[in-house]
């Protein structure tokens, strides 16, 4: 098949790690005999500092006409101070609005070879197999008013978390099906004791749970849920939240893992095009480096075959060949090996 999928390097040790994942895209290209054509765009830091914005208007239509969107990270001190008028991570942001991708998916497996580099007991970490499904176009990120102002000589800054129904359906209904597929178990997180938005969630969920009788559903508050990811994370599957609770549940979730490099993401909206991406940051402390590890990246890339483009067996590919270089010991700085960005990508393109 053809596919035209855009790059978006973006800042630190993006770069690095988005041409690893190339790399292995064009590996599964030459075998599987697919043609994927490239388009490198700027977001970001890069951004701002080439266009004056994080995200210029000719980027965003060449993401929302592409078949997928491949993206590393940004963001760095460079850009970081909170009096600036632009700032990285709204390019991130409009991205997501733009592309209307709003779910977001960040399974968290672990390699049972790297259970010593997870801060949980091994006994803990037994059959840890979660898939959060993170709201990602609403609530405190876009809510409106938003702002920071001076009321009687009292400065005053403020957010809005708000989420209307259909927003709160659509998610949810995507992590029923999810869950079909795989141990027919929803935990819905939210904050219903406390939080108006979250009743309303809770309320459409239940709604929705009715279309899947197949499908257990289970509600959380996210107070209890930030404890059960560390006290026995195995009981959770299918893991449907908000925006700002899944931003702070999945970094929690990624250390499980061994190592946040290690973990991918899938953002997701009503048609095939998605915006795939390794959960972690910019890391400007090694950025340019070359020791990053890629494997985030790289199963994002996977993502991105089996969701935008279909290709099933090329991304499952993709994952057994990272599983079977982890097995192989082969180890990143993050993970205590040796191997650059470069080499640990080489050790998972011979296993495909
Ligand atoms: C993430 C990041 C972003 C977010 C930042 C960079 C805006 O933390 O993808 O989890 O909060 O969504
Ligand atoms: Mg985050």
């Amino acid at each position: 098949m053809q596919a035209n999928i855009v790059l978006l390097p973006g800042d630190g040790i993006g770069p690095e790690v988005t041409r690893a994942a190339v790399a292995v895209l064009d590996f599964v290209a030459k075998k599987y005999e697919h043609q994927f054509d490239y388009s490198e765009q700027r977001i970001g830091g890069c951004a701002i500092d080439a266009e004056g914005t994080a995200l210029g208007e000719a980027t965003l239509q060449a993401c929302q006409s592409a078949d997928a969107v491949l993206l590393g990270a940004v963001g760095g001190p460079k850009w970081d101070d909170p009096n600036a008028a632009v700032r990285p991570e709204q390019g991130l942001l409009a991205l997501r609005k733009g592309m209307g991708v709003f779910a977001n998916l960040r399974p968290v497996r672990l390699h049972p070879d790297l259970a010593a580099a997870s801060p949980l007991k091994p006994e803990l970490l037994a059959g840890v197999d979660i898939i959060v499904v993170r709201e990602l176009t609403g609530g405190l990120y876009f809510g409106e008013p938003k702002g920071q102002d001076v009321q009687n000589g009292v400065r005053r800054g403020y957010d809005t978390l708000m989420y209307h129904d259909y927003e709160v359906e659509r998610i949810v209904d995507l992590a029923f099906r999810l869950a079909q597929g795989r141990r027919k178990k929803v935990t819905s997180v939210d904050k219903a004791n406390v939080l108006a938005s979250s009743r309303l969630w809770r309320k459409v969920t239940m709604e929705v749970a009715t279309r899947y009788p197949d499908v257990a559903l289970e509600h959380m508050l996210v107070d209890t849920a930030a404890m059960k990811l560390v006290t026995g994370p195995a009981v959770l599957d299918v893991v449907v939240t908000e925006n700002m609770f899944g931003d702070i549940l999945t970094d929690e979730a990624s250390v499980l893992a061994g190592s946040m490099g290690l973990l991918p993401s899938a953002s997701l909206g009503a048609g095939k095009n998605g915006l795939y991406e390794p959960i972690h940051g910019s890391a400007p402390d090694i950025a340019g480096k070359g020791i990053a590890n890629p494997v985030g990246t790289i199963l994002s890339a996977a993502m991105l075959l089996r969701y935008s483009l279909g290709l099933e067996t090329e991304a499952a590919a993709i994952e057994k060949a990272v599983y079977e270089a982890l097995s192989d010991g082969c180890r990143t700085r993050d993970l205590g090996g040796e191997l650059s960005t470069t080499q640990m990508t080489e050790e998972i393109i011979k296993k495909l």
